[in-house]
């Protein structure tokens, strides 16, 4: 027996167990799917709008899903011109179940953080959604910007010497501080030097980026300025082959989320994406991991909202989902939707992935 696919669904926990119950297409009180592309950081601008046209094209009254285009940032502006619902609904008999989503916010409103954007300014814009805690921004900062290698520097024997000195003649050093340095600084210690530098050279490589305490500020930024939320997390290989997937996903949730008040959780999408089934090369998660998952975090939120939130709030997938993978993903009891990379820069196959469950 194939599992059906529903465009438009309740959810209801039966037996410990969540379920799709169908709804007429398009009931306003149904749970519509968000299927969402994260461009990154490709299109310029006038490629961008050409690319939303072209699958606005393919997608022609298509009124009962949700559909999102994340630009970057120079791209929004633009983009929400042209997506103004009165022109969309003319034009391709859609309209206000188009979304316009950043990539990322910044959690202060304004002040000298050069290069950052904020939430006020981007809801000025007519942004709706911004999507938080990309695994590009938890773990690959440190990659990119190299702070593995700036603290491998002040491992240097060189560098300590001097800090050491800079330290010591001011008026109240921390003897904690010193101390250390100078302990490190012993000839016997040449090793142990060596070693902690590549360490946290290591460290910093693979595990720089975002803090699940930025990710909760930019959260409440994001709230504060009346802009929806897609919360995105997610395991590394190396946390799933520990068998660690859980305790993480239970902490960036938790941390990420905490604070937000049981009637703003109708603002918060959450997006599974797990690292390692990612980009091109990478494979999508087989459906019964994704499953898993998606269980666990609406029953994580069960705990911490009770059924009614768990039940309705919406959990995206991401990695790799393609038009020959969508419905299998989708006929899934735990899964909302999808945050799409790759996909969603080929209008062809977004607007496939949007049309899921539609004959061709
Ligand atoms: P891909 O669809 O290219 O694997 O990217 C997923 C993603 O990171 C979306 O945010």
């Amino acid at each position: 027996m194939t599992t059906p696919i529903y465009r438009n669904y309740y959810r209801q926990r039966t037996a410990n167990q969540w379920r799709k119950i169908p709804a007429e297409q398009g009931d306003p009180s149904a749970i519509r799917p968000f299927l969402a592309g994260n461009w990154k950081m490709n299109l310029i601008p006038r490629a961008g709008v050409a690319l939303a046209a072209r699958i606005f094209d393919l997608c022609h009254n298509i009124r009962d899903v949700d559909m999102g285009f994340a630009p970057p940032f120079t791209g929004l502006s633009t983009l929400a011109d042209y997506i103004e619902p009165d022109f969309l609904q003319r034009e391709y008999g859609i309209g206000r179940n188009v979304f316009l989503l950043a990539q990322d916010t910044f959690f202060e409103s304004k002040g000298a953080f050069t290069g950052e954007i904020s939430a006020d300014m981007l809801a000025a814009i007519g942004v709706d959604r911004v999507i938080i805690g990309h695994s590009d921004r938890r773990a690959n900062l440190g990659k990119y910007f190299g702070f593995s290698s700036s603290v491998a520097r002040r491992l240097s024997k060189s560098f300590l010497t001097q800090s050491h000195l800079r330290l010591s003649q001011r008026e109240n050093p921390d003897i904690k501080i010193l101390s250390a340095i100078a302990h490190l600084l012993e000839e016997s210690n040449n090793d142990v030097l060596e070693g902690l530098e590549k360490f946290l050279e290591h460290e910093l490589n693979e595990r720089a980026g975002e803090s699940d305490e930025a990710i909760q500020r930019k959260v409440h930024a994001a709230l504060a300025n009346g802009l929806q939320v897609i919360f995105c997390c997610g395991e590394n290989r190396e946390a799933r082959r520990a068998h660690e997937t859980f305790e993480l996903l239970e902490r960036q949730i938790r941390i990420g989320l905490d604070g937000v008040a049981r009637p703003t959780m109708h603002e918060i999408i959450i997006a599974y994406e797990p690292i390692w089934a990612i980009g091109e090369g990478a494979k999508p998660a087989p459906p019964e991991q994704i499953a898993e998952v998606h269980d666990f975090i609406r029953n994580l939120l069960m705990d911490l909202y009770g059924e009614q939130v768990a039940a309705r709030v919406r959990i995206l997938y991401g990695g790799n989902v393609k038009p020959d993978n969508i419905c299998e993903i989708m006929q899934l009891a735990g899964v909302d939707g999808a945050l799409v990379g790759g996909a969603s820069l080929n209008a062809s196959d977004f607007s496939k992935i949007i049309r899921f469950g539609l004959p061709n």
